[in-house]
């Protein structure tokens, strides 16, 4: 099976990558699990634990999830490492997640960016795990065989990636929203409205402020923090007035909107791109998040708050 292309050690050589047929093999092994497997954690036990076995001089194998800027480390298989979060910008592991590229390290020691996770390790691949361009995570090796890895382990590790990214891409947009807690203040018949910052996923887009809800955090809670972190009050929360649920491509949410009767301190915007007070009856000339267009029409035709 053609896989890679790549450039030849000459220039304007290039040169055919075939994955072997025992690399294929392990392909198909890691998609059969992947139909089996009851979760991405489990799929991603399975993984490392069937990479070890097959390729035994891969003597760490490890794959590290992506959360907010930091690496974190998932299930691995070798002896235990100190580096079980690695920030964006640091080792090898760093360097392949910002660029969403593998990196092959020949002599792991002779490489600046390199975190040592023992003594023996003599040389590392690191591949990303991505889906729709964004970075999820990445599958990281280490072999105490200097330049053990070669274009086979590239093409093998790059389709185990897919298909890790695959079912960590449902898991993530699955059957579980992402709850959001969000306010509606009020003045007269204007209400506050906000656009997401140009930098953010979505941006442009209006919406309403307040944000996701940490684990074990009480909505209300959750809102009056968002609320300080995000306009700088110290807000009174009141009754839920609307929820929706709402599948974007990459992340499923359930947005709880309440009611914010009185704030102390005063608005300032500290994330956004633009606030604004608007008449109700105009929200629906502002381009709102997808989520928030049904509410914002009932909004506008005062059916709700
Ligand atoms: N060597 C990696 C750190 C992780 S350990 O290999 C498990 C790096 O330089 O980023």
């Amino acid at each position: 099976m053609y896989h890679s292309l790549s450039p030849g050690p000459f220039v304007g050589e290039w040169i055919v990558f075939i994955m072997t047929v025992d690399t294929q093999k392990i392909v198909k092994s890691i998609e059969l699990a992947a139909a089996g497997a009851v979760s991405a954690d489990s799929l991603m036990v399975e993984t490392v634990a069937l990479l070890q076995r097959e390729r035994p001089h891969y003597n760490w194998v490890g794959i590290y999830l992506l959360e907010k800027d930091v690496l974190i480390l998932g299930p691995f298989v070798g002896k235990p490492t100190p580096h079980t979060r690695i920030p964006l910008h640091q080792g090898i592991c760093g360097a392949a997640a910002s660029t969403g590229r593998t990196v092959i390290v020949g002599d792991v020691n002779a490489d600046p960016r390199y975190l040592a996770c023992s003594l023996e390790t003599r040389s590392e691949i690191v591949v990303p795990i991505t889906r729709h361009g964004q970075v999820l995570g990445e599958i990281d090796i280490d072999s105490d065989i200097p330049a053990a890895f070669t274009e086979d382990d590239r093409s093998l590790l790059e389709k185990v990636a897919e298909i890790l990214a695959q079912r960590l891409h449902i898991e993530k947009t699955g059957t579980k929203p992402i709850l959001v807690a969000a306010g509606i203040l009020k003045d007269g018949d204007r209400v506050l409205i906000c656009q997401r910052h140009h930098s953010d996923a979505y941006g442009m887009q209006w919406e309403f402020p307040g944000g996701k809800v940490e684990t074990n955090e009480d909505l209300k809670e959750s809102l009056r923090r968002e609320l300080a972190e995000e306009l700088s009050i110290d807000a009174t929360v009141g009754d839920e007035v609307f929820r929706l649920r709402h599948r974007y491509p990459d992340r499923y949410v359930e947005v709880v909107f309440f009611s914010v009767p009185s704030y102390l301190g005063t608005i300032t915007n500290r994330v956004f791109e633009a606030i604004e007070w608007t008449p109700l009856a105009r929200l629906p000339l502002y381009e709102f998040l997808e989520a928030d267009r049904k509410l914002v029409n009932r909004m506008a035709r005062g059916e709700i708050v």
